[in-house]
């Protein structure tokens, strides 16, 4: 165990800053932060108007939450007085509101995520995880799939901001006192409390559950996907590793059990929901085509995920079961990233 473990290794003895803690994969990661003792402050602009999502958390005297803006420097500030560690999960995600809003997504994709980044040096915080994506690849050729190591070729607005951010982090060795970790998440989902339905798992069960027609661009394009448990569980395998393991370290995060084509998703919900109408277009605008290889959080940090793709179908068709989103439809910006509210 390295100096700084020794240091900081009691979770009662950290205190977490999730810079947008209140979304679909900030909540799970606040909430098992919460039960494992670290303590957690939540810095979050609500762009959804997903407030309700924290509720729960807020009965915890473990967990503040501070409405405002990473790219504040008065909010930032006072949200990193005390903290220990920080995840920077905040922007506006996914190519479809970053096309849609390229003014707002360049305010907070580029220029608030920098001013976060830049800031955080000389606070004796211990590690720093920036949260991108697995679409930093892409497009990849069929027979290829991705470490790593291999080029980067982002498609959208999105995927460049993550893409800039991540060399502004490795450009800082030697410059900075605090251990960055890079993640590269693949395509989240599972149930969670501001739930995301623009995502391809979620989406595409919610719809054949409720029978509608459901159309399938290029079919065979594949993704990796993991539960957004899962990734709460690798963020917390990382502020609990050992710094040597992790600093400076680019992991992309999922399990090369969950890389599935659409088709092979639409199948395993066809399972579950028979006699469903399915169509299919091909040559869709979005040409993203990745398969991904997570050996190496698996080989170096031993960490495994321990939900599939069918679990988190099965879970969803329970959530619909029970009646957990009847309201869908009458609250279309908590459920997706479809636009921004002004607060
Ligand atoms: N969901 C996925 O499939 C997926 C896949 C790969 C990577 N990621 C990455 O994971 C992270 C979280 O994604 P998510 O699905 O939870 O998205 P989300 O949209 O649900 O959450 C983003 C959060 O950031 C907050 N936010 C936006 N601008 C802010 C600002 N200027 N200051 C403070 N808070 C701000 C929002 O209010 C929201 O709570 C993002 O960095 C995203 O790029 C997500």
């Amino acid at each position: 165990m390295s100096k700084t473990c020794k240091k900081h290794c009691n979770p009662h003895d950290r205190q977490v800053l999730l810079v947008g803690g209140a979304g679909y994969i900030g909540c799970p990661v606040a909430s098992l932060l919460l039960e494992s003792g670290y303590k957690v402050r939540n810095l979050d602009l609500l762009t959804y108007a997903h407030q309700n999502a924290v509720m729960g958390q807020m009965l915890s005297p473990d967990y503040k939450f501070q409405f405002g803006d990473m790219g504040c420097p008065k909010a930032l500030n006072e949200a990193l007085n005390g903290i220990t560690d920080v995840v920077l999960l905040a922007g506006l995600v996914g190519d479809p509101i970053t096309k849609q809003l390229p003014d707002e997504s360049h305010q907070i994709n580029d220029i608030a995520v920098k001013h976060c980044l830049e800031n955080l040096n000389g606070r004796g915080i211990r590690n720093v995880i920036f949260v991108s994506t697995c679409s930093n690849y892409g497009k990849i050729d069929e027979n290829e799939i991705a470490d790593e190591s291999h080029a980067l070729e982002p498609l959208s607005a999105y995927a460049r901001s993550k893409v800039e951010a991540e060399k502004l982090i490795l450009s800082s060795k030697g410059k900075i006192d605090f251990h960055p970790t890079i993640l590269r998440f693949a395509t989240a989902f599972g149930m969670a409390p501001r739930m995301r339905f623009d995502l391809t798992v979620n989406e595409f069960t919610r719809d054949l559950y409720l029978d509608k027609e459901l159309l399938v661009f290029d079919a065979e394009t594949w993704r990796p996907y993991c539960h957004v448990k899962d990734f709460a569980r690798l963020i917390r395998k990382v502020l609990q590793s050992d710094t040597a393991k992790t600093s400076f370290e680019v992991f992309n995060a999922g399990s090369n059990d969950n890389n599935f084509t659409k088709q092979g998703i639409v199948d395993l919900i066809c399972d579950r929901l028979p006699g469903r109408t399915i169509k299919y277009q091909k040559n869709s605008a979005d040409p993203r085509n990745y398969r991904v290889d997570f050996s190496k959080l698996n080989n170096q940090l031993d960490f495994h995920c321990k939900y599939s793709v069918a679990d988190g179908v099965d879970e969803l068709i329970t959530g619909m079961e029970e009646h957990l989103f009847d309201d869908v439809e009458a609250r279309k910006l908590y459920y997706g990233n479809y636009g921004i509210v002004a607060h």
